[in-house]
């Protein structure tokens, strides 16, 4: 067994001092120089031990152990009861190969993580179900979020479930249509801020300084705690044997921090023998971490976010440092994709019958990308996730469709007809030829 470090309890320590306060100590940030915060784990049992507790627990039908999530509690809150934790379940999702994926990207290796299946269709339940826990242990009275759509749909699902009021700080007008509409049928209190997503940030920040709500956003330790399990599936989906790569959208990195968090430990732990590398992918409109990467990340850039994919629209990320940290640790690279680009892999992975939103697709537009440059060789495997589902965002889909001017190359336009079988023949007389 390799200890992470010696450590009896679950403790937060500040990334920025080092200062570590309790595991249920409410603080938003460090009390000391207001840095983030990250969870400290102890690591109790071998690689070897942890693996078989883990393909044990695969087979149950209810319960925690069915949440692939919770699955991994060692690794993600390992002080928790089993009764205490906010379930649906989530996580489990599959992990697909698609050969016209591999063509259009030029990876022949490609395999597709799908986190639009989880139950409110996007990632962001697995550090959901792991922040309402921690919220009910802590005895908070409300929670909130800003969010640009997928954090708030699912913040108002997991604060349903465990019966507390949930606030959410929307961008007015840069919500797709499917978030907005999951978010006020769980009956979250939806304040549709006027500005963009990093002015809800710091907005949900005041306020929950303020007003004394806990705040569920990304710099939220628990947070990423149950997103590092989407890397821990995954592996263990591939037996424990790591990919060359994995491809993801970065907006505010909280998902990017979580992957580095979780490569680091397992491979301290020594449930892998060596790190793949993490390509971060950002919409071109929203690319302050690209560019940043590009100049060796001697500073930090801030931009005026522009782009289709709405869920990675963030000009002004909140866990840059720990993502800094996490490309640095794999190896890993950043690279920035247009919308076009964005929207025609979409087009791609829908037609495969995969399908996801468009922010997801920034992660397939990317390894293509990467291929093209050659930064990923052609026999490397690559594991590329897909962070949200189809049915998130029906506006972007529905206006790529019918659009006309131009028309895009892959798409799909409806035809209306006559109700006549005439009509039908003359349609499947187009498709002959
Ligand atoms: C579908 C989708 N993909 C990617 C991201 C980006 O994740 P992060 O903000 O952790 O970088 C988000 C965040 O909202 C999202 O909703
Ligand atoms: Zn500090």
């Amino acid at each position: 067994m390799t200890p992470v470090e010696t450590i009896v309890e679950s403790r937060q320590r500040c990334e920025q001092c080092g200062t570590t306060i309790g595991e249920l100590d409410l603080a938003p940030a460090c009390p000391q120089c207001g840095g983030l915060l990250e969870m400290v784990n102890p690591i109790v049992e071998s690689a070897v031990a942890l693996r078989a507790r883990f393909a044990g627990r695969r087979a149950a039908l209810r319960g925690p152990d069915a949440s692939g999530v919770w699955r991994y509690r060692e690794l993600v809150m390992p002080s928790v009861q089993p009764s205490a934790i906010v379930s649906h379940p989530e996580g489990n999702t599959p992990l697909l190969s698609r050969a016209a994926l591999s063509e259009w990207t030029g990876v022949e290796d490609l395999l597709i993580k799908h986190e639009g299946h989880n139950p409110t269709g996007s990632f962001k339940d697995r550090g959901m179900t792991v922040a309402t826990t921690q919220a009910v242990r802590t005895g908070a009275r409300a929670v909130a979020c800003a969010s640009t759509g997928n954090t708030s749909a699912s913040l108002a699902a997991y604060a349903a479930q465990a019966r507390l009021p949930a606030f959410v700080f929307v961008p007015a007008g840069n919500v797709a249509l499917g978030k907005l509409a999951q978010t006020l049928a769980y009956g979250a209190k939806t304040l549709l801020v006027r500005g963009n997503f990093d002015a809800c940030l710091t907005l949900a920040r005041e306020a929950s300084a303020a007003l004394g709500i806990a705040l569920l956003n990304s710099i939220n330790p628990f947070r990423l705690e149950g997103q590092k399990t989407i890397v821990f599936e995954l592996l263990e989906q591939l037996d424990w044997q790591p990919p060359d790569w994995i491809a993801l959208p970065a907006g505010n990195l909280g998902n990017t921090s979580a992957f580095g968090k979780a490569l680091r430990e397992a491979h301290q732990i020594g449930l892998i023998d060596r790190m793949p590398r993490i390509a971060a992918v950002q919409a071109r409109g929203a690319a302050p971490f690209s560019q940043s990467f590009q100049r060796g990340f001697g500073e930090r850039i801030r931009v005026e976010p522009d782009t289709i994919a709405t869920a990675i629209r963030i000009g002004d990320p909140a866990s840059w440092d720990r993502a800094v940290r996490a490309i640095r640790e794999t190896n890993g690279v950043v690279t920035d994709v247009s919308d076009a680009e964005i929207l025609e892999a979409k087009a791609v992975i829908d037609a495969a019958g995969v399908g996801c939103e468009p922010a997801s697709a920034a992660s397939v537009a990317g390894v293509a990308r990467l291929r093209r440059e050659g930064v990923i060789a052609a026999n490397e495997r690559v594991v590329a996730v897909l962070t949200g589902n189809l049915l998130k965002d029906p506006g972007a889909i529905v206006k790529y469709h019918q659009e006309t001017e131009p028309a895009p190359a892959r798409a799909n336009r409806p035809i209306e007809i006559d109700a006549r079988l005439s009509e039908v023949e003359r349609v499947l007389e187009l498709t002959r030829t």
